[in-house]
C-alpha cells in the first residue's frame, strides 16, 4: 500500500499514467486528505465491490463525504431493490429512445445559432447545452434557470472537510436557490395531480406518481431525486460528449473511420466511455473490518472503485491504452464508466442517445474539424476529461 494524491495536477491532467503507477505498484493505495480513504483500482477488485453490496455498502453515500441520503445511490437493498423499481418507469428504455428525435431538434438548433461562426469552444457550444436542456426537460425546469445555474459536482469529491460535512444544497446562496426552486417544481407539480389536470410526460411525473406496494416517494424523496439526476444526469454526459470529440481530434485516423462508416458511431461513445470514464469513481463503506489484497481496511472506511482505472486495467481489456473504435461492441460495453452491478446507472440509454446525436451532428456541420489550442481539464475531482474544447471548422 501506499499513498496518493488524489486532488493534485496529475489526476486532472494525466489519470491514464496515475492509474497505470496505481495498479501496478499499489492497487488499493491511501490516501489522507481529508482524512484517511482508499482507492481500488484493478478491475478485478472494482468488480467484486460493487457486487458485494452487503460487506461494501452505499448507504454512507457515493462521495467520499459520508452523507447517506434517500437518493437511489445512497440506499442499500432491501430499499434500494423496491426503490429501483418504484422509479423504474420514469427510466424506461422505450420512453427514452422515444426522446431521440427531439434530442435531435435540439441539437440541430444549437448548431444553427453558432454553425456558420467556423470557430469556438465545443464545451461551451455544444457539450454543455444539450445535456444540460435534456436534464431540464426530464425534471419539468425551466430551460433558461438552468442554463444560468449549471449543475456543478464539485462537492462530491472534495479535500475540504468543510464541503464533506455540508449537504450539497447548503453549501452556498446558488444552491439555497436551486433547492427552493426544486421545491417549488414540485409543489406545482403536486397541485396539477390533486387537480388532476393533464400533466407532463416527463421524469418527474413518473416520479411523483409512482407507486409500488402502496409506497410512493415523498416530496423530500423527489426532491433528493432531483437534485441527484441535474448533477448526475448533465455534467456526466457533458464530458462523454467532449471527452469523445476530443480523442476523435486527436486520433484523426479514427475520425476518418467513422466519417466514412456511421455505424462505427456507437463503439466511438462505448470506446470513449472506456478510454475516458466520466466519473473516475465512486465511493463505497464497508460495514465490516476487511481485507483487500492484503491491505486491512478498517470498518466504516471510505474505498474508492475506480471505473477509470478499472476501464484501463491490462488484464481485463486487451491494449487498453489504445484508443481503438474497431473495438467489438458487446465486448467495449462491458466498461465500468456507468458502474456495475445493483447500482448500475439507469440513464445509461439516455447518454447514450445524447452523445451519438451529438456526434453524427459534428460529422455532418462541421466539416475539417480541427483543434486550435490545447484545451483545459475539469477541476470537479470526481469528473475526468476537457472543461474547453477550442475548435475551428470550416463554414458551410
Ligand atoms: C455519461 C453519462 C453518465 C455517466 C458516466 C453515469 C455514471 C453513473 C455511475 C458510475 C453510476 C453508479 C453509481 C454507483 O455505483 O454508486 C450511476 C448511477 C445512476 N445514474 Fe448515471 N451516469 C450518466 C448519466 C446519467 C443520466 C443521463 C441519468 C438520468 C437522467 C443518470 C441516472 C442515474 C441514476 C438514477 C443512477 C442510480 C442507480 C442506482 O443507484 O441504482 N445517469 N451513473
Amino acid at each position: 500500500m501506499a499513498d496518493f494524491d488524489f486532488f493534485s495536477e496529475a489526476f486532472r491532467t494525466d489519470p491514464h499514467g496515475q492509474y497505470a503507477r496505481m495498479r501496478e505498484r499499489c492497487p488499493v493505495a491511501h490516501a489522507s486528505e481529508p482524512y484517511d480513504w482508499w482507492a481500488a483500482t484493478r478491475a478485478e477488485d472494482v468488480s467484486q465491490m460493487l457486487r458485494k453490496y452487503k460487506l461494501w455498502s452505499s448507504s454512507h453515500g457515493p462521495g467520499l463525504a459520508y452523507a447517506g441520503g434517500s437518493a437511489l445511490v445512497s440506499v442499500d437493498p432491501p430499499r434500494h431493490t423496491s426503490d429501483r423499481r418504484l422509479v423504474q418507469r420514469a427510466f424506461d428504455a422505450d420512453a427514452l429512445n422515444a426522446m431521440e428525435p427531439d434530442i435531435a431538434d435540439l441539437v440541430a438548433t444549437e448548431m444553427d445559432g453558432w454553425c456558420d461562426r467556423g470557430h469556438g469552444d465545443l464545451m461551451e457550444l455544444l457539450a454543455t447545452p444539450v445535456p444540460l436542456v435534456v436534464i431540464a426537460w426530464l425534471l419539468g425546469l425551466d430551460v433558461d434557470y438552468c442554463r444560468e445555474i449549471r449543475p456543478r459536482a464539485d462537492g462530491v469529491v472534495s479535500r475540504d472537510a468543510d464541503v464533506q460535512s455540508a449537504t450539497p444544497s447548503s453549501r452556498d446562496g446558488d444552491r439555497e436557490e436551486e433547492t427552493a426552486y426544486f421545491l417549488r417544481t414540485i409543489a406545482e407539480r403536486r397541485a396539477a395531480i390533486a387537480a388532476g389536470d393533464d400533466l407532463p410526460d416527463d421524469t418527474l411525473t413518473a416520479l411523483m406518481t409512482a407507486e409500488l406496494d402502496g409506497r410512493v416517494l415523498s416530496d423530500v424523496d423527489v426532491l433528493g431525486f432531483m437534485g441527484f439526476l441535474f448533477i448526475a444526469g448533465s455534467q456526466t454526459t457533458t464530458q462523454l460528449i467532449g471527452n469523445m470529440v476530443w480523442r476523435l481530434l486527436q486520433h484523426p485516423d479514427q475520425m476518418e473511420l467513422v466519417r466514412g462508416d456511421r455505424s462505427l458511431v456507437p463503439h466511438c461513445v462505448e470506446e470513449s466511455l472506456r478510454f475516458d470514464a466520466p466519473v473516475h469513481g465512486l465511493f463505497r463503506t464497508n460495514t465490516e473490518e476487511t481485507e483487500l489484497r492484503g491491505v486491512t481496511i478498517a470498518e466504516n472506511s471510505k474505498v474508492m472503485c475506480s471505473f477509470f482505472s478499472a476501464n484501463m486495467d491490462p488484464d481485463a481489456w486487451d491494449a487498453p491504452e489504445r484508443f481503438d473504435i474497431t473495438r467489438d461492441l458487446d465486448t467495449l460495453r462491458k466498461h465500468y464508466a456507468f458502474g456495475k452491478g445493483i447500482h448500475f446507472c439507469m440513464g445509461a440509454p439516455l447518454s447514450r442517445i445524447e452523445a451519438s446525436v451529438a456526434l453524427e451532428a459534428v460529422l455532418d456541420r462541421l466539416p475539417n474539424l480541427r483543434l486550435t489550442g490545447e484545451p483545459n481539464f475539469i477541476s470537479a475531482p470526481v469528473l475526468h476529461g476537457v472543461e474547453t474544447l477550442p475548435v475551428a471548422w470550416d463554414p458551410s
